[in-house]
């Protein structure tokens, strides 16, 4: 039998989707989902994990759990051909997480370079809440609960799936099975878009610093922040030669702009190399280079707002899609739950060899 092909991703439900999760995993999701070169397609609001780090803020992932949602069917996934589905409502993947945390040692995880970054960012020192500190544990079941082996992430998650691979094999060889699948990461294709920094410039983009476009923003407010994203500091009048180094603005045309936008938006240019070339002999603006990038970026956003605003109007059937999702998930991840305690022989009630050789033990005791 040909190995199946099963796709898993999430993201934490903490805030609205930008750019950024665009270019970093949106689209190859939904091209992945249009290749229809998979068996099963998963994508999963992680609300326990982003519990782990906002014990005390439930309510600021109750709200985001439909924007994500949104951003989702906005960008075009489709749930018809991927089961859209929240991490909570899947018990199973608590109980994966309480049986393989027994494979894994406390240093693995202070070893872990995604989970030692976060520690320093969120300033947690040695205040790390258990839960966050072993949310890898919990992403490997996530992962092996579904069986999947293709997992299209930013490479900020690399170290997610080796934990996994660790934990799969941990699992496979202690209990003498080869039920549990490796996983392999899949990385956006546009290596620029691996990391596109914030409008001011700042190397990620984020809520707390207010510098992300995302893709419920209005054209307004996409303007509005493009005409203030961070060029070069020194290009102050136009005859002036311009840095494009650092720009944001050819950070950004970088990622998203093609010839034929060129030729729709800016034909006095054949390509960005010529565009940069006059940006830095001098005598090219950041007004017209702004105008132009806007020009490209509402291409793309436009027909996901539009999108957006239809299930903005139907808010009723998008929670019923994530309903219908999290029902199948939690048949399918109940399922390897099921192999998982047979494999352990921790399956008691539906253990016959076990019954009868107990039964056997205690019949030829004296009474
Ligand atoms: N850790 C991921 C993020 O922060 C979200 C996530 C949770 C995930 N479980 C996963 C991603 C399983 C891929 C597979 O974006």
């Amino acid at each position: 039998m040909p190995k199946k092909k099963i796709i898993l991703t999430g993201d934490r439900p903490t805030g609205k989707l930008h750019l950024g999760h665009l270019v970093g995993s949106l689209k190859k999701r939904v091209s992945l989902q249009n290749e229809a070169d998979y068996d099963e397609m998963y994508v999963m609001i992680a609300d326990a994990q982003a519990l782990t780090d906002n014990a005390d803020n439930p309510e600021k992932i109750r709200e985001n759990i439909i924007e994500v949602a949104l951003d989702y069917l906005s960008v075009g996934l489709d749930p018809n051909k991927v089961t859209i589905f929240v991490q909570s409502t899947v018990q199973a993947l608590t109980e994966l997480t309480f049986y393989y945390s027994n494979l894994v040692t406390v240093s693995r995880l202070q070893r872990n370079p995604t989970v030692k970054n976060e520690i320093k960012l969120r300033n947690f020192e040695a205040n790390i809440p258990v839960g966050f500190f072993t949310y890898p544990i919990s992403q490997a079941a996530d992962i092996t609960a579904f069986k999947a082996n293709i997992i299209p992430v930013g490479e900020d998650q690399l170290p997610m799936i080796e934990q996994t691979r660790e934990i799969v094999r941990s699992f496979n060889h202690t209990y003498k099975t080869d039920i549990l699948i490796e996983p392999e990461a899949v990385l956006p294709d546009n290596e620029k878009a691996l990391r596109l920094p914030g409008i001011d410039g700042n190397a990620k983009m984020s809520k707390s610093l207010g510098n992300g476009i995302y893709l419920s923003d209005t054209k307004e407010e996409v303007k509005r922040k493009v005409m203030s994203m961070y060029t070069d500091p020194n290009h102050i009048h136009i005859e002036d030669p311009g840095t494009i180094e650092n720009n944001i603005v050819f950070t950004y045309l970088d990622v998203f702009s093609t010839e034929d936008h060129f030729q729709k938006y800016l034909p006095d240019y054949q390509n960005l190399q010529e565009l940069k070339a006059h940006y830095q002999k001098g005598g090219l603006g950041d007004v017209t280079i702004k105008k132009f990038l806007f020009e490209v970026l509402e291409e793309m956003l436009e027909p996901i707002r539009a999108k957006r605003s239809y299930y903005e109007n139907r808010i009723e059937e998008v929670y019923q899609i994530l309903e219908t999702g999290s029902k199948k998930a939690v048949e399918v991840a109940n399922k390897t739950v099921n192999e998982i305690k047979e494999a352990m022989a921790i399956n008691y009630f539906e253990d016959q060899e076990l019954i009868q050789k107990h039964v056997a033990k205690y019949q030829n005791i004296e009474k």
